[in-house]
């Protein structure tokens, strides 16, 4: 008898008075008669009833916490009150032991810092597990919102010789003996000896790649991990994270933004369908939470409250220079209680500033377009005013900036001036350039940081905790 998934035999009738063949993790074992079983196919254990007298006693005694087991049984209607239906146990077979004093998941409450330490066992915990099926749903979602508006999916390279972002923030991919490497007639290192002949990175964006597809097979959209190395130890940045970017010809910046919203609600709608006994536990986790805070500090919504909110309200639109206006009057701005004051045009915003606006001003999604070129990247499209770039940036309450995106230069003479400019070699971009040759045409694109968009789905507030192993400055475990 193959063993069948728990997640089958609580939605669905056609086991009741069946015999099945379960697998999965002992979660407790009670009074030598009850046993929580879970096997990660869904958030509920399935109570499995062992027959005391008729079990072998050292069997008895290996049913511990986190120990695997194979059940052999009936499932019926369930006499308890807890659950619908349970399993009368006809044969245990403990498939691996447990040392339940050893096992770090004990059945109580652990902190996130502790389960990160244990991150290869953290999904045994309600918690986690929820947020990770969450996390998979999403990635299901967003390539079904994709295929069902006509985009291809394309694989963009991971090692690259581009800066995408001209940032400098990436991790150097070379073969060469970093003890004794071989040097050019300046004394620098000569990386035309490297396994590339030339000097590579891990991608920071799939971005560059993807307009050269776009630019032939119209709507794209990338997905897969990006790198960046720069020296943020904070709650939303990873040094590896995953990045869904949707790149499309012939369409400008107000087409990108209509998009993105389109494409936020979709996948949010999804997880609502089809996840909601995993955001119902994590929305009960976080009314629990936000009970020890203070009164005027706690969430005036539920998390799926906030999920239905974005789904069902349009995205305010404002331009950068809105933006400025409004931050530069604001209250804490004047009183001095941001850390980075606003008093000049084409200052960057920082997390504060995005989150007055998100949070206090317009308490909904929030689409800033037209940045000052001087704080955006070479390849925006700049506007008539030639100070402005058809940028835009989507911020998200508790979360800050989720999207980043823009109207890309398609004019030729533009781009080069650009790129001299911020000091770009014009030779290491030049078939990105030759999109601007040959049938150039307006295009526009965005990047999606999912584990952003996890942490918003789920209401986890560490970015570390929605990713299944995370990468950050001074930690590469597991
Ligand atoms: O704003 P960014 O840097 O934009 C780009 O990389 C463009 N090339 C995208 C495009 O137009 N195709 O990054 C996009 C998004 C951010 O809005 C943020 O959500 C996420 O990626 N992101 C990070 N997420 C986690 N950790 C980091 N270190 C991140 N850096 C950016
Ligand atoms: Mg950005």
């Amino acid at each position: 008898m193959n063993s069948i998934s728990i997640n089958h035999i609580l939605n669905s009738d056609k086991h009741l008075n069946k015999n099945v063949s379960i697998s999965g993790w002992v979660r407790t074992f009670r009074a030598n008669r009850f046993i929580a079983l879970n096997d990660g196919s869904c958030l509920s254990n399935i109570q499995c009833v062992v027959d005391f007298e008729k079990t072998d006693q050292e069997i008895l005694k290996k049913i511990t916490t986190g120990a695997a087991l194979n059940i052999k049984g009936k499932v019926i209607e369930s006499q308890g009150s807890q659950q619908s239906v349970e399993i009368v146990v006809d044969e245990c077979e403990i498939l691996g032991e447990s040392n339940a004093e050893a096992y770090p998941i004990q059945p109580k409450k652990h902190s996130f810092e502790f389960l990160r330490e244990n991150a290869h066992l953290r999904t045994r915990t309600n918690t986690f597990s929820a947020v990770m099926r969450i996390r998979s749903n999403l990635s299901f979602a967003i390539h079904e919102y994709f295929k069902k508006n006509g985009f291809y999916y394309v694989h963009t390279p991971i090692i690259t010789a581009s800066d995408a972002e001209g940032a400098g923030e990436q991790f150097r991919v070379s073969t060469l003996d970093i003890k004794n490497p071989p040097l050019n007639d300046n004394g620098q290192v000569d990386f035309s000896k490297d396994f590339f002949g030339k000097e590579t990175n891990l991608t920071v964006s799939g971005q560059l790649e993807a307009e050269a597809y776009a630019m032939s097979m119209g709507k794209v959209y990338t997905f897969g991990p990006t790198f960046r190395a720069e020296n943020s130890n904070t709650s939303r940045h990873l040094s590896e994270f995953w990045m869904i970017e949707p790149e499309v010809a012939f369409m400008d910046i107000e087409g990108n933004m209509k998009l993105a919203e389109d494409f936020l609600k979709y996948v949010l709608s999804y997880l609502i369908d089809h996840n909601i006994d995993d955001l119902k536990f994590l929305e009960s986790r976080l009314i629990t939470e936000e009970k020890q805070k203070p009164q005027n500090e706690r969430s005036e919504m539920t998390l799926i409250e906030k999920l239905l909110f974005v789904t069902q309200n349009n995205f305010k639109i404002i331009t950068y220079t809105e933006a400025f206006e409004i931050l530069k009057n604001c209250k804490p701005n004047k009183k001095k209680k941001f850390k980075y004051i606003i008093d000049q045009w084409g200052s960057d915003l920082q997390s504060e500033h995005e989150r007055y606006l998100v949070e206090k001003e317009f308490k909904c999604p929030v689409i800033i377009y037209n940045y000052p070129a001087k704080i955006k990247s070479f390849y925006m499209r700049l506007n008539e005013d030639g100070k402005t770039v058809r940028a835009m940036d989507i911020l998200f309450p508790g979360i800050g900036e989720i999207v980043g995106g823009s109207q890309r230069e398609e004019r030729l003479d533009y781009l080069m001036r650009k790129i001299k400019e911020v000091g770009i070699d014009e030779k290491e971009l030049w078939w990105y350039m030759d999109l601007r040759k040959f049938g150039t045409a307006i295009h526009s694109g965005f990047g999606l940081g999912f584990e952003r968009l996890v942490m918003f789905a789920t209401g986890m507030s560490n970015i570390r905790d929605v990713i299944p192993f995370p990468r950050t400055p001074q930690n590469a475990e597991f």
